[in-house]
Order: structure tokens, then sequence, then C-alpha cells
């Protein structure tokens, strides 16, 4: 029983380091997508970015509640959201724009992609979701690690948190007046999407330019001057271009 129970307690410790190593990966991937969009389009098409893993106590109860087989392989292949990313965009331009930036990276597996932007939930829910595969390099090899991604608009992530709370709070039987308050609260989140995209488009053009602070350092034109010198005494001018 004790030496059971200790073989499990580390498993599972390890199983669990793999999913926050997988989150610390697609979150650097999220965060240079960001910064180079930023960097090459003077405008952020990320409002905001949170991560979570499940707990195991939400882990068991999924467990049990899909009937999955309580071995870690199998835990590892049927519950696709220990690891969960949300990616808030500002438009709905920028959040396919996210997905395929991500889902087109070649170290990235897609398992699934369901678009409820597309195809809204009979409640109203809107969201893109990848259940993507993503390799987390240990000193024993690589080992692919699945990773719920949820992203969404602020408007659609604002509808979707009160959504929630309501959820939980009826566990589930939301009287039908507030089911139908929520889905034309759906409908005014997405005119509100339109028009905002509209606006933004209008002040800015097809290819905006909002956020300027660079993030990267920039050449200044004396240190420009300083190179120019350089590189003509060693004579770097001469030669091909860097
Ligand atoms: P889960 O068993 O809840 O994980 O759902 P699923 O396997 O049917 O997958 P789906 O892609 O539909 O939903 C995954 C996650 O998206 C959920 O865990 C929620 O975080 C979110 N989600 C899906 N539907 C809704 C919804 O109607 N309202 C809200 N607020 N969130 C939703
Ligand atoms: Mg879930």
């Amino acid at each position: 029983m004790l030496d059971y129970a200790r073989g499990i307690r580390e498993g599972f410790g390890r199983f669990m380091m793999e999913y926050q190593f997988a989150v610390d990966e697609v979150l650097t991937k999220v965060t240079i997508l960001r910064e180079e969009f930023r960097h090459l389009h003077r405008y952020n098409p990320i409002e905001h970015v949170s991560s979570r893993i499940k707990t195991p106590d939400s882990i068991l109860e999924k467990v049990v509640r899909r009937q999955v087989s309580p071995t870690l392989p199998k835990i590892r292949e049927h519950i696709t959201d220990i690891a969960g990313i949300r990616i808030t965009c500002s438009f709905i331009a920028d959040t396919y724009r996210m997905l395929d930036a991500l889902t087109s990276q070649h170290d990235i597996r897609v398992i699934e992609v369901k678009d409820y932007i597309a195809n809204p939930k009979p409640n109203g829910y809107k969201s893109l979701h990848a259940i993507i595969e993503v390799p987390v390099f240990l000193s024993t090899g690589a080992v692919p690690v699945i990773v719920e991604v949820q992203i969404r608009t602020v408007a659609q992530d604002f509808w979707a948190s009160l959504e929630h709370k309501i959820f939980y709070k009826y566990d589930g039987e939301v009287p039908a007046h507030i089911a139908t308050d929520l889905a034309d609260a759906a409908t005014a989140a997405e005119q509100l999407d339109r028009r905002m995209e509209q606006l933004h488009a209008e002040v800015h053009g097809p290819t905006p330019a909002d956020d300027t602070r660079p993030t990267i350092p920039q050449l200044d034109n004396a240190l420009l001057l300083r190179l120019w010198d350089l590189a003509q005494t060693t004579g770097a001018t001469s030669q091909s271009r860097p």
C-alpha cells in the first residue's frame, strides 16, 4: 500500500509538472507572436493571456464523470483540458490570426479545432477552441503534452465569464427567461465587436497602428553613424550587405 501510494504520488507529480511545462511552452509561443506582431505592425492583437492547470480534484471529478480508466496514460489521452490557455484578443480578426499563427507551427500537433465563433453554441457562447499537443523537452527526452487553447474577443470573454457564473449559480438549470436574456446579451456583444472593428478600421485602416511603444531596443542615429564609421574602417561596406 505504501509503495503503491509513493509510486502514484511520484508519477502524479511528474505528470502535473509536464502540464506546467507545456503551458510555459505555449505561453512563450504566444508572447513571441504578440511581440513580433507589435514590432512588425505596431499593433497589439492580444489584450490578455491567462493560463491554468486543472486541480487534482477537478481532474478526478472529470475522470469519474467521463468514466475514464484511472491510469495516468488514459487520463493523459482523454482529459484534454488539464492545461489551459486563454487568449483574449482585441478583435474577431485577431482571434483567427492567433489561431492560425499558433496551429501552423511545425512542432505543434493540432488534435481538434472548434470554431464557436462561426458556429456559436445554442446559449450564445462564442470562442475558438484548439486542442493541441506540444513537445516538452525533459532530460529523458521529448514528451508530447496536450493543451487546450481558448481564443476569444474581450466582448466574448465578458459574456462567457458572466454566463459561467450564472450557470453555476443555477447548477446548470438556468431559468428560461435568463437564458433568453443571456442569448440577447451574446447578440449585443457580437454587435459591439463588429462596431468596434469597423471603428478601428475607419481610424487606422485595414493594417492598424495603435501601439507604438517599442519593446525591442532600436538603433538610434548616433549609433548608426558609429556603425557606419566602423564598417568603413574595417572594409565591411565593400563586402556584402548585412
Ligand atoms: P468540457 O467537458 O466542459 O471541457 O467541454 P467539452 O469537452 O464539450 O469541450 P468544449 O470545447 O465545448 O468546452 C471546453 C471549455 O470551453 C469549457 O470547459 C469552458 O471553459 C468553455 N465553454 C464551453 N462552452 C461554454 C459555455 O457555454 N459557456 C462558457 N462560459 N464556457 C464554455
Ligand atoms: Mg473544460
